[in-house]
């Protein structure tokens, strides 16, 4: 396995600069952030904001409601050898050819949500245009409810870079348990920027609330704090929050019930020298009787959550990775119902892509392979069989195919910044949107410095200028 020192070294540029792995050298004992799952708590700072409101239950054609809990930084067989995780694997469906897309974490948490992660290979402030659009416009489209419960962040729709909150581990000082690049949905102006969505991103006080009230909604995210999704910590810290958190939630009706699906993986592995293949199980009251205790061999990417939740309830797609056939399989106890037919591609196929490259993959995120925000792909056909979904002003004729002679930039090497690592200045501090002037500390060391504004003039000088924007620009 890689040291941390030797996977900074893989990374490039301003990646270096992260130092948070080092924390996980340091040992600390789980303690439990609250009572129980279902008790509030002052470790979680914010205060709970009533109960989300759902609209009825649009049933799906193998399950009304999926739950993904994503964990950090492990290799499969770390997870593998885990008691607990071997105790989960015993009541679900265990995928042994599912990948991770890239690293570090933040791509991958983006991928999740917008099906692409736009060549990012950093863990830096980001900040996604609001035309580019994610599964949420898929979901809003059909009146799927949905939510996302971020551990330790602070209020309902907080967008800062972290958040540093009372050390209850400890007992004294303070940590930092919150951070954005967890938080998939908060990365998107398309969400972040609309407060009926923004707000929908809740805290586990809210958490305590909702499932108290029967309310958790048909689509969930949930991301665990960096104590108890082990990215400061280890395995055996994770195993024990998932029994103090999880495992009394998958015998109550109001968390998991006859319909429900819950996914667990992990963003990606710890050694980025092997392809990035990840624990994950799919398990829950709605998995089939005769899968628990069983294995599929079938490869998946976290591409494949989209894909599944557009099969389950037929909706439309992103045209990026999610309708990407050689990584979009649907999980099969639903493409066997849905009708889609998957590619055939299983562990151990030399088909399979590597997906532990970072750095050089171009992409509007990548600052030293920067390329334009692309349209999706309008003529591709995903799982679910409905259009691809097109964000508001978008300019479809910036597509993958147009740059495909146009050679990426260098910014770095321009003097420019990264468009799209400023923060876009809104916040929602008391539920009601504010705008704040961006000022370094709330921008990552790779964003800081200037305004949104000026973000937006900031055009290389190169001769793809005339579209740097354009796919993307609203102005
Ligand atoms: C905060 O966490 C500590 C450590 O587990 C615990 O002793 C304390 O009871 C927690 N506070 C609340 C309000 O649950
Ligand atoms: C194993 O799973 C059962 C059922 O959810 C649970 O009660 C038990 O605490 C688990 N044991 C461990 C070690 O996770
Ligand atoms: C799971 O399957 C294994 C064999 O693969 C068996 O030994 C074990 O008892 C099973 N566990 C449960 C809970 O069915
Ligand atoms: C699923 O749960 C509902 C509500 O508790 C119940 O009415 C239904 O019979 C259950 N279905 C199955 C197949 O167990
Ligand atoms: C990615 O994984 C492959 C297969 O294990 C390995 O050969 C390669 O060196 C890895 N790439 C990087 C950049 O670590
Ligand atoms: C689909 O994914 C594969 C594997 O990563 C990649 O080689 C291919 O270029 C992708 N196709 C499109 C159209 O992006
Ligand atoms: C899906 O169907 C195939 C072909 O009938 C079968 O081999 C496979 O076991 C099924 N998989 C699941 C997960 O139901
Ligand atoms: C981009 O430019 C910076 C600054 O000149 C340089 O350090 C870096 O190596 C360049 N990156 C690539 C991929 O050429
Ligand atoms: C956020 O939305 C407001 C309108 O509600 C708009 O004026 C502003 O430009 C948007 N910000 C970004 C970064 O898109
Ligand atoms: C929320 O905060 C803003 C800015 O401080 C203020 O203008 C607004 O009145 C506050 N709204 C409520 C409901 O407190
Ligand atoms: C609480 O949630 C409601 C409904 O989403 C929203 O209108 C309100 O602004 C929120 N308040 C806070 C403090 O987040
Ligand atoms: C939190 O944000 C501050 C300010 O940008 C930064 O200096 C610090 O490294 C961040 N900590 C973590 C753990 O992300």
């Amino acid at each position: 396995m890689l040291s941390y020192a030797t996977r900074s070294l893989t990374l490039i540029g301003s990646a270096v600069v992260l130092a948070s792995p080092a924390i996980a050298a340091t040992a600390q004992s789980f303690q439990p952030p609250a009572l129980s799952p279902y008790s509030t708590s002052t470790n979680y700072t914010g205060k709970t904001n009533n109960t989300i409101q759902n609209g009825p239950v649009v049933p799906g054609k193998v399950f009304d409601r999926f739950i993904q809990i994503w964990f950090e930084n492990t290799d499969f067989e770390t997870a593998a050898s885990s008691p607990t995780f071997q105790n989960l694997s015993a009541q679900g469906l265990l995928f042994t050819a599912y990948y991770a897309m890239t690293h570090p974490s933040e791509p991958n948490y983006i991928a999740v949500a917008g099906g692409d992660f736009f060549g990012n290979a950093v863990d830096d402030f980001r900040a996604i245009p609001q035309n580019i659009s994610t599964i949420v416009d898929l979901l809003e489209a059909k009146n799927i409810s949905w939510s996302s419960y971020q551990e330790s962040m602070p209020y309902d729709g907080y967008t800062g870079y972290n958040y540093t909150s009372y050390d209850y581990i400890s007992g004294s000082g303070d940590y930092t348990y919150y951070v954005r690049k967890h938080n998939p949905l908060v990365i998107f102006d398309s969400v972040s920027n609309v407060t009926d969505r923004a707000l929908r991103i809740r805290n586990f006080n809210d958490f305590a609330n909702d499932v108290n009230a029967s309310a958790i909604s048909q689509w969930t995210f949930i991301t665990p704090n960096l104590v108890n999704d082990g990215h400061d910590t280890n395995i055996n810290f994770v195993s024990q929050w998932i029994q103090y958190w999880l495992n009394p939630l998958l015998n109550d009706e109001r968390f998991n019930n006859n319909r429900t699906i819950i996914l667990l993986t992990f963003d990606e592995t710890e050694t980025y020298s092997i392809n990035n293949q990840v624990w994950t199980l799919a398990l829950g009251g709605g998995l089939p009787a005769e899968l628990r205790n069983t294995t599929d061999d079938t490869y998946y990417t976290h591409y494949s959550c989209l894909s599944t939740v557009e099969a389950n309830w037929g909706l439309g797609s992103l045209g990026r990775g999610d309708t990407n056939q050689t990584m979009n399989n649907v999980f099969s106890f639903v493409a066997n119902v849905t009708g889609w037919k998957n590619n055939g591609i299983t562990a151990g196929s030399s088909a399979i892509p590597l997906t532990n490259l970072t750095g050089d993959i171009p992409g509007p995120l990548n600052p030293e392979y920067y390329l334009p925000f692309t349209a999706p792909d309008t003529s591709a056909v995903g799982a679910g069989g409905g259009p691809v979904f097109l964000g508001p002003g978008l300019n479809t004729s910036i597509t993958v195919a147009s740059l495909a002679d146009t050679a990426p930039v260098n910014l770095t090497a321009e003097g420019q910044q990264l468009p799209w690592a400023t923060n876009p200045g809104y916040d929602y501090p008391n539920g009601t949107k504010v705008y704040t002037s961006p000022t370094a500390s709330s921008t990552s060391p790779g964003g800081s410095g200037s305004s949104s504004g000026a973000t937006m003039l900031l055009i290389p000088s190169f001769a793809i200028a005339g579209i740097v924007m354009g796919a993307v620009l609203v102005l």
